[in-house]
């Protein structure tokens, strides 16, 4: 049946609708005929017409053509491919209207699913809503009808790359070359087979990783040389790293050498990366998100602190500047080695990091068997389920969790106060990727 809905023609006929929520993705939310439609760049209070994009047993999805009555939050949006692109998804909501929004996802998500609720609301973490975007996954795809290689995100929708000359959201060295990548891309021997490329951007230099399903010549490779040399940050050429096969192929084209890293400065602290290494995209809200986790774990030069999910140190390393002694937990071996590095070269000599699957069986966690003064998580999307019962266990009197998904925080934060006693203490966002849907949050829990 739904097979035979998918395959039904799309009315070409605008629907008119009234649309009263926002969706956890940031589409509209209306009605249309009893059944559920998500409208792109549709906001609630506003009356829309909206073509019908697809078609599915339970809900529809529809695009908003024209406004005809307005939400009072309506703004007109920075950038002139937002509604194609979806890079973003709020640039029509006025900015303090999305931070608004952001927090009463994550009130209504402690509500409905961990039935809990902060002691107290922390002010939301904020920072300039512009160019924020260190690093990004951009598609590439040559178009024959457009004469060019589109690079870019992906169209709503997800199908095509959105034809896009610069970006609003991404670092402006980035934004302000991805025609020159676009023209760069086009030059090469196989300019449609390269499938993607990844932009980090550190405080004092940049780089890119090309995806390439296809070995490129010597003569592809001097282009992308003088490419990189015409391109330098503070004197710094931009990094051209390619990759021919899976994440371990990665290796350095040009210049010879290359480093990224970035910079806390209330913690004198230089933080290298390399360009697959996850760090949070946002440096000014990192640092913020950092003075506050810190201020809530109230750490003094005695204790003992556990960062788990600690990817290369960003917490921890700030952390072991006001405490005696962090441990680190990683999974990724290679984020391990960068954390343990990154102390060495902050002559940091009481931050510990352990190589560990904090999903896996509990007795192999060693590291669990001392006591913690506080624990700092940052668990990904999928939340930190497996590792509750034993941070429970260690009798933590303080818990930051920082999080990207307020779901999987409402239901850990309900297992940490339903079933370990705990109290959630506060709870505050962190506008980590404005003009996207996406919830970064924090919150604190206590036990005497
Ligand atoms: C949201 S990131 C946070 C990283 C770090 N705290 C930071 O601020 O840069 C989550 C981290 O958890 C790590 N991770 C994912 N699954 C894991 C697991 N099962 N066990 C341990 N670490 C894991 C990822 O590699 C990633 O570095």
């Amino acid at each position: 049946m739904a097979r035979r809905q998918r395959r039904r023609r799309l009315p070409a006929e605008p629907i008119t609708i009234d649309i009263h929520d926002l969706s956890h993705d940031g589409r509209g939310v209306g009605r249309h005929e009893d059944k559920v439609v998500f409208v792109h760049s549709a906001l609630p209070e506003e009356r829309v017409h909206a073509r019908l994009t697809g078609r599915n047993r339970r809900f529809d999805d529809a695009l908003t053509l024209a406004v005809d009555v307005s939400s009072p939050d309506r703004v007109e949006p920075e950038c002139p491919w937002f509604g194609n692109c979806g890079g973003c998804a709020l640039q029509h909501l006025q900015h303090p209207a999305q931070l608004k929004w952001k927090q009463s996802r994550l009130e209504e998500n402690f509500r409905r699913i961990g039935q809990v609720k902060p002691n107290e609301w922390l002010a939301p973490i904020q920072a300039d809503p512009w160019h924020y975007r260190r690093r990004a996954r951009l598609s590439a795809r040559l178009v024959q009808g457009k004469g060019r290689v589109l690079v870019g995100f992906r169209e709503i929708g997800g199908r095509y790359v959105a034809d896009i000359e610069r970006c609003s959201i991404l670092d402006r060295f980035f934004s302000d070359r991805l025609m020159s990548l676009s023209d760069l891309i086009g030059s090469l021997s196989i300019p449609d087979r390269i499938a993607q490329i990844e932009c980090a951007a550190g405080d004092h230099s940049a780089a890119i990783v090309i995806r390439h399903l296809e070995p490129l010549t010597d003569e592809d490779h001097q282009r992308l040389i003088e490419w990189s040399s015409a391109q330098s940050i503070d004197g710094q050429p931009l990094g051209i790293y390619l990759q021919p096969k899976g994440p371990d192929s990665v290796h350095l084209l040009t210049p010879e050498t290359h480093e990224l890293s970035y910079h806390l400065e209330r913690y004198q602290l230089d933080l290298k990366f390399h360009p697959q290494h996850f760090i949070q995209i946002n440096s000014e809200v990192n640092q913020q998100l950092i003075d506050a986790a810190l201020t809530l774990l109230e750490l003094d030069s005695n204790d003992r602190v556990l960062d788990l999910f600690c990817g290369l140190g960003n917490f921890s390393l700030p952390i072991a500047r006001r405490a005696a002694h962090v441990v680190g937990v990683e999974l990724e071996s290679a984020l391990v080695d960068a954390a343990r590095d990154n102390a060495v070269r902050n002559e940091l000599n009481n931050a510990e990091f352990v190589s560990a699957d904090l999903t896996a069986a509990s007795d192999s966690l060693d590291f669990m068997n001392t006591p913690y003064d506080a624990v700092l998580i940052d668990p990904p999307r999928s939340g930190a389920a497996e590792i509750l019962p034993l941070i429970a266990a260690s009798n933590a009197p303080r818990v930051v969790y920082v999080s990207c998904d307020p779901a999987t925080l409402a239901r850990d934060a309900g297992t940490l106060v339903q079933q370990h006693g705990y109290t959630l203490e506060s709870a505050g966002i962190a506008d980590m990727f404005p003009h996207t849907a996406h919830v970064e949050s924090l919150a604190l829990f206590t036990k005497p």
